[in-house]
């Protein structure tokens, strides 16, 4: 396609159609242009291919394809490597569909456990989002398809997620809420971004100019299109101008004749639109190939992938005398309802119609035996068995009939899926009551039980947790979960899973909950950048557990920490190789995940004890051991400096930490970081104490003052030194006058070097 030759030739109303979209999934086509239509489809963790009926308008049901695990869940694996072929398969059935853009993956940071939408998310913490996100659009892209990267920026909750306005500090968005999108935009130049459909700091995510083009495409480089979440946009003139690129699904009533209009009228110029039409031609220009394959998909190795990601996605949470695997011949009750009715995906835009769906009873019995396992169903899954026809007694008493007569129960609980979707947040993060019910009085009479969760996002499991000795963590494990947990049961796989979110003890030691999910109109976010684990380490809380936790069925070592600098945060260039070996120390293999923690020890902002800067996932036989090299560049030093308006390094002592997860780092150094000045600027309204502190504001003063002046004491600093030098001579009493406050100033200015 000649786009220039393209753009010449189109009239006004195509290009404004061209930026609109056909329906709600197809670019439009101009047919005496020869340019074609291309197709979008969601999702995140599997295609959502609208092959059916369109005009129909079905929102949700499509074509058949993988189901596989959802975010919160494959980013419990912490494997790039993974996730990379995840996306591969993705891309693989999106061609056989002959879809061009899949619509994820989601990228917005878990700064409440109740957003509904957190099964989608990857995680509370930004490098671990950004990491896993640009693996999953590596795999999608490396395929020839596009990925839309969402949702730019802050939709984090869904009460009222078309109209509140996020209220963010600058300093909050870039360190925590943006630079997922950022790391994935610089490294892998997604072909779309998805905006969001919030408001952020007033303005509409859809016409946010500085989101939209500062610093996604001015700053980040972002070359492709910018696409509106479905139904974000609300002022499509204002839209384009700010850079949203194309509008879905398309307000045809509205949108096309406005932007003609306004190009015609001079509102809009169209030199302004050709810059979207032009990343919209470039963009079909790159997907249209998708639409001359014929190509098949291997569903069966496709379900096989889905069961390894599961495997290596579960988080093995408690194993008190290494009760699993259950490796011996004695039986099984499988309890609960979750293990014969599975809850593997969540609910809204990114459910997928499976190819096949693993039942974990149906698994668990062919891989121990029909005579060795029993079942209950323990309870019934609110939403989906019309509690009144059963008796919750009834339910009860047969499970622990069960129980009491297996060497071993396997309780199956979790959220029902009209817990927790798309569209609406959570109240609360307990279990139904009901279920840990049931699991009471099994406990009761059989103390091996283990416990398998299936859920979305993160729960409270206290007090419970304590009195279960083994804890299987699943999440929504995609369609090939039951395969997967059986294969955990038994020992083929060893759990591989780290926590991505943490699991705090109570909602309420959750600092977000103090604004969430706000009031009418809008949610402040006045936690800042605690949110996650940098708020439970700053609050020094006890958590259920901790992020990044999680046990194998082996034991790993972590030893011989190395941590060279290099460069010079003068240039950008500074960098940090972090080594360490780890070595598998049982007898089984398995796989850990080195964890890299860098805290800043003196910062002039309030900075969390320690944040994650790099990872490494090894796959360990027993005895094996291997080096690993983390590199942290110079943002793993940073902070974004709210009076600068830039990142900087502040001169001083880091800790770097290293162990295998937030709470259990054994190897530390301390690194000094050489980095130009970042003091404030030495002007009028610069304290005293900033002044003193400053070793040429000092001089400057020191051979101003006289000998006995009293802002020589420190007392007289303690007490005043919050005062600017220009209010203290405004008093009149301090020995210096608005004259002499000129003269430091000159005599500084000779001194001090200029702050970069
Ligand atoms: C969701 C997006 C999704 C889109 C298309 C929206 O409601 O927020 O994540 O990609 O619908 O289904």
């Amino acid at each position: 396609m000649d786009v220039d030759r393209l753009l010449s030739e189109l009239t006004v109303e195509e290009k404004a159609a061209l930026v609109s979209g056909a329906d709600m999934w197809h670019t439009v086509a101009v047919d005496r242009l020869g340019i074609p239509a291309i197709m979008c489809s969601d999702g995140p963790h599997g295609m959502r291919a609208q092959v059916g009926d369109v005009e129909a308008g079905e929102m949700l049901g499509a074509a058949p394809a993988t189901c596989f695990p959802t975010a919160s869940a494959i980013a419990s694996s912490w494997d790039r490597d993974l996730i990379r072929e995840v996306g591969v398969a993705i891309a693989d059935e999106a061609r056989h569909y002959r879809v061009s853009v899949v619509l994820g993956p989601g990228v917005n940071m878990k700064r409440s456990p109740l957003c509904g939408r957190n099964f989608e998310y990857v995680s509370e913490d930004p490098y671990l989002a950004g990491e896993l996100g640009l693996a999953m659009v590596e795999g999608i892209q490396s395929r020839d398809v596009g990925t839309s990267v969402k949702h730019y920026a802050a939709n984090n909750q869904e009460h009222d997620r078309l109209r509140v306005s996020a209220e963010i500090d600058e300093r909050t968005l870039r360190e925590i809420y943006l630079p997922a999108f950022e790391r994935i935009v610089t490294a892998a130049q997604p072909w779309t971004v998805m905006c969001a459909y919030n408001r952020v700091n007033g303005t509409h995510a859809s016409q946010h100019e500085w989101l939209l083009t500062d610093v996604l495409r001015d700053e980040w480089g972002f070359d492709g299109v910018v696409v509106s979440d479905w139904g974000a946009v609300h002022d499509r003139v204002a839209a384009v101008q700010a850079g949203l690129d194309w509008e879905m699904p398309p307000d045809l009533e509205r949108s096309p004749p406005a932007v003609v209009a306004a190009v015609e009228r001079g509102w809009l110029d169209e030199a302004v639109l050709d810059r979207s039409v032009r990343r919209m031609l470039e963009m079909v220009a790159k997907g249209r190939h998708v639409l001359d394959l014929d190509e098949d998909v291997d569903v069966d190795a496709h379900h096989e992938l889905a069961r390894r990601t599961a495997a290596e996605s579960a988080v093995l949470l408690k194993n008190d005398g290494e009760l699993l695997p259950l490796t011996g011949d004695g039986s099984l009750a499988v309890i609960g309802e979750f293990a014969r009715t599975p809850r593997f995906q969540g609910s809204g835009s990114s459910r997928v119609t499976t190819t096949k769906v693993d039942v974990a009873l149906d698994e668990i019995t062919s891989t121990f035996g029909a005579d060795r396992v029993t079942f209950a169903a323990g309870y019934v899954i609110e939403g989906e068995t019309d509690s009144d026809d059963v008796d919750a007694d009834t339910l009860r008493t047969e499970a622990v009939r069960a129980a009491a007569s297996a060497d071993t129960v396997v309780f199956f609980m979790g959220l029902p899926d009209s817990w927790e979707s798309e569209g609406f947040d959570r109240e609360h993060m307990d279990l139904p009551p009901h279920q840990l019910d049931t699991l009471a009085a099994v406990r009761a009479v059989n103390d091996r039980v283990v416990v398998v969760m299936v859920n979305g996002a993160t729960v409270i499991v206290e007090p419970w947790c304590d009195l279960i000795p083994a804890i299987l963590e699943c999440w929504l494990g995609g369609q090939a979960a039951g395969g997967a947990i059986a294969d955990l049961l038994s020992g083929d796989v060893s759990p591989g899973g780290r926590l991505a979110e943490t699991m705090p003890v109570r909602l309420n030691d959750v600092p977000s909950t103090l604004n969430f999910p706000g009031d009418p109109g809008v949610v402040r976010y006045g936690e800042g950048v605690f949110i996650g684990y940098r708020a439970h380490d700053h609050l020094d809380q006890r958590v259920s557990f901790p992020f990044g936790f999680g046990l194998s069925y082996t034991t790993f070592d972590i030893t011989d920490l190395d941590v060279a600098l290099s460069g010079a945060a003068a240039d950008g260039t500074l960098t940090a190789a972090v080594s360490a070996t780890v070595t598998n120390t049982g007898g089984r293999r398995g796989s850990h995940v080195v964890q890299v923690y860098v805290g800043d020890d003196e910062a002039e902002v309030a900075r969390p004890p320690r944040e994650l800067k790099g990872f490494a996932k090894v796959h360990l036989d027993p005895g094996a051991s291997e080096r690993v090299t983390v590199e942290l560049d110079q943002r793993a030093f940073s902070f974004w400096s709210p009076r600068h308006r830039r990142w900087v390094v502040e001169a001083g002592s880091f800790t770097i930490s290293v162990g295998s997860h937030s709470r259990d780092l054994p190897l530390s150094a301390t690194v000094d970081v050489d980095a130009p000045s970042v003091r404030p600027p030495l002007d009028a309204m610069a304290t005293l104490t900033e002044w003193a502190d400053d070793p040429a504001g000092w001089a400057v003063l020191d051979a101003f003052l006289p000998e006995r002046h009293p802002a020589r004491s420190k007392r007289f600093r303690s007490l005043l030194g919050s005062m600017p030098i220009d209010t203290l001579a405004g008093f009149g009493s301090f020995g210096f006058t608005h004259a002499d406050v000129d003269t430091l100033l000159e005599r500084v200015r000779e001194h001090h070097p200029t702050a970069p």
